[in-house]
């Protein structure tokens, strides 16, 4: 067996933008959520839902990030004025995703409980993103006000005691990105060292 490296996975895991219109086999996508299960999970808590959305459920939750993205994409300072038409233009439809997997965790009264119950869900997302890019698919991790969107909830039927901590719509990718810059790429402003 070959043996991978995580680093490798990680480093060249890009957000994809642009997908091949070609549809997922649910066995891809059950891999996909069996990574996002071994996630940790404080106590072992396990908190995350998954509802994997494709056809008309994929392309409403798409409908309603194009209403967001159209507010705030034109005015968007971290987004360079040359990106914005084809930023829009992904919008639509997420870049032609046919499947997306929403993550959600419980909505606890406890704000402690709820915010450690919303870090073991990005872990889970986190593996998804990995366990994707390693079996050669394309992911995006979609936060935004789509994950407070009352409409999307409705959309996908989820109950009233659930958050979402990210939608990621999945497929095979129709671009190569080119790696954005990571601030301090040598760690230099980012890490303090103590007692070494
Ligand atoms: C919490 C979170 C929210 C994000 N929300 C969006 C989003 O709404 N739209 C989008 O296109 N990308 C979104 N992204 C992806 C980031 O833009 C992307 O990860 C970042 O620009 C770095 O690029 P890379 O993933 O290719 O390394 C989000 C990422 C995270 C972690």
């Amino acid at each position: 067996m070959d043996v991978i490296d995580v680093i490798d996975v990680i480093k060249n895991r890009r957000s994809i933008r642009k997908y091949k219109d070609e549809e997922l086999e649910p066995v891809l996508i059950e891999k996909l959520l069996q990574a996002a299960n071994w996630a940790p999970s404080a106590g072992n808590s396990q908190p995350w839902e998954f509802v994997v959305a494709r056809d008309e459920f994929a392309k409403k939750i798409s409908n309603e990030f194009y209403k967001f993205a159209k507010e705030y994409i034109p005015s968007a300072p971290y987004i360079p004025e040359k990106e914005k038409q084809r930023m829009l233009e992904y919008s639509k439809n997420f870049g032609g995703a046919p499947c997306h997997i929403i993550v959600s965790y419980p909505k606890l009264e406890d704000n402690f409980k709820r915010e450690e119950a919303l870090k073991a869900s990005c872990a889970a997302i986190q593996n998804i993103l990995l366990q994707a890019k390693a079996m050669g698919l394309g992911t995006v991790w979609i936060g935004s006000r789509l994950n407070h969107s009352e409409k999307v909830k409705e959309i996908l039927a989820m109950p009233e005691d659930r958050l979402i901590a990210g939608i990621i719509p999945i497929g095979y990718p129709d671009m190569e990105p080119i790696a954005p810059q990571r601030q301090s790429p040598d760690l230099k402003e980012k890490v303090k060292w103590m007692g070494f």
